[in-house]
């Protein structure tokens, strides 16, 4: 990456691309927001596009695509079985991860689904640094269960620790000891941690772990999903791998792994996913699962064209003036929120922005919600659209107990390559106005709760009548403004 200083002093993430293709947005009157998100039973999930102004929901399959990869779409060949687009992107993956066999798979999710059928047996326990929702909702749903190993330090949320993501690795051996490696199918890793923040492992966490579990017979699955923030983060932190290539140490961290699971809808500027690894017999215990559930094995449920952009984002990819954008613009945002004195996720990690709600509203009854109370309330502050990722995204326990997340977080997702600084300025801004003003904000309630991923298409509603309070005061602020 080269570095670009300004004379002034100032550190302003540049892009290092132009916009040339651009989407009409909208701004709805205060009035008509609060109107919006009631009609979505307060879950940002059920807004309609139209009435949002920044969708910061998540990274997921709506990254801007470069010139190349639209252009690639172009010469996708479309055909059902021995596409020669498979053949381009399995080359590009081997080429990247140093893998000898890829399944495809429509998203992130499906390759979940497809390693706990695959793998898993009721009562296995499957040990991860954290889980991510769908991947703990696949495991529990053939009988396993799940375990969180990350270090101490991720579930703390100010801290200047660099690798939050990493596994504890006495906690591991506790774990391995305790259930024994017959009854643990593999340990995940994921990159870019999500849910605690988007937070990085670092290379040598991963290695330590791997030896650890191949020591006991234990396989290691590594979600890719957010790799190229970790990348990034492992880079810029890790003073072991400064001088090595993104393509170094992405070959470095894939060798510790013996499958490699993603979302192209994150890894890769496109929509899609696929399953890459070493070893043949883990290939075959996978692969008729591909036909069954997702489509041939030369397309698996992906869009020939989106295969082709995957192809071409997997090699920029590679390219830290690309990688460098996400994390530099939302450290920029983390920055900015500090700066106001509103309680933010530290270090910034990869995929967006994460406010502590907790601490933001601190407060409102941890059984009302507050991180799906503070989503909202951005919605309706700013058109701000972002996702919870606290209580209201867990499942409740087999006997309808509710466990109350370690982390109670509204994540604003900076998709890369989308939003200018103004927006997000703009953002700040409105998040800022809404601390002032956060004694306005009240719980909410659950009126449909589905039982699983309830996140999803759950409503809920506000306890009292906060909401109206929010937006008279914000009509008395802002005058006639938007
Ligand atoms: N693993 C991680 C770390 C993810 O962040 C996601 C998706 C998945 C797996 C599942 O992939 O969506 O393609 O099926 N995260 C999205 C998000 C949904 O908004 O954070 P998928």
């Amino acid at each position: 990456m080269s570095e670009v200083r300004m004379f002034s002093g100032a550190q302003i993430p540049l892009e290092m691309h132009k916009v040339r293709v651009v989407q009409k947005l909208n701004l709805l009157p205060v009035e008509e927001r609060g109107k919006a998100i009631a009609e979505a039973g307060n879950n940002t999930f059920l807004l309609r596009n139209r009435d949002v102004f920044l969708d910061m929901l998540t990274d997921s399959g709506v990254n801007a695509m470069s010139d190349r990869q639209t252009a690639s779409m172009m010469i996708a060949d479309d055909s059902y079985a021995g596409s020669e687009t498979f053949y381009r992107l399995e080359d590009k993956i081997h080429e990247l991860f140093g893998t000898k066999f890829f399944l495809p798979a429509h998203q992130g999710r499906a390759c979940e689904s497809i390693l706990a059928e695959a793998f898993v047996k009721p009562g296995d326990v499957v040990p991860m640094n954290f889980h991510f929702t769908t991947s703990k909702a696949h495991v529990t749903r053939v009988g396993g269960s799940v375990e969180e190993l990350v270090i101490d330090e991720g579930r703390e949320p100010e801290s200047d620790f660099p690798f939050k993501g990493n596994i504890d690795l006495d906690k591991l051996k506790e774990c391995i000891d305790r259930v024994g490696a017959d009854h643990i199918p593999f340990v995940r890793l994921e990159a870019g941690t999500n849910l605690i923040g988007g937070q990085p492992f670092s290379l040598e966490n991963l290695k330590a772990t791997s030896a650890m579990a191949h020591a006991a017979g234990i396989p290691v699955v590594l979600d890719a999903s957010l790799l190229q923030d970790n990348l990034y983060f492992i880079k810029m932190r890790e003073a072991a791998c400064r001088d090595m290539s993104i393509r170094a140490i992405t070959r470095e961290m894939c060798a510790q792994a013996d499958i490699i699971y993603f979302s192209a809808r994150k890894l890769g500027f496109a929509r899609g996913g696929g399953i890459a690894m070493f070893n043949r017999t883990y290939y075959e215990q996978m692969k008729d699962f591909i036909p069954l559930f997702e489509g041939f094995l030369t397309y698996g449920g992906m869009s020939v064209r989106e295969m082709e952009a995957m192809t071409v984002g997997l090699e920029e990819t590679m390219d830290m003036d690309v990688i460098s954008q996400g994390p530099q613009f939302i450290e920029f945002m983390v920055d900015e929120l500090k700066k106001r004195g509103v309680p933010v996720i530290t270090p910034a990690g990869g995929l967006g922005c994460h406010i502590n709600a907790r601490k933001f509203l601190d407060h409102v009854d941890a059984h009302a919600y507050p991180a799906a109370a503070l989503a909202a309330a951005t919605f309706i502050a700013g058109g701000v659209r972002g996702m919870e990722r606290g209580t209201f995204s867990e499942q409740r326990e087999p006997d309808g107990t509710e466990p109350i997340a370690s982390m109670e977080l509204l994540r604003l997702a900076l998709p890369r390559r989308v939003f200018t600084m103004s927006q997000v300025l703009y953002a700040v801004d409105r998040i800022s106005w809404l601390y002032e003003n956060r004694k306005l904000v009240g719980g909410l309630n659950f009126i449909e709760e589905p039982p699983t991923l309830r996140f999803f298409f759950g409503r809920l509603e506000p306890i009292g009548d906060w909401q109206q309070r929010l937006i008279a005061k914000f009509r008395e602020d802002f005058g006639d403004s938007l």
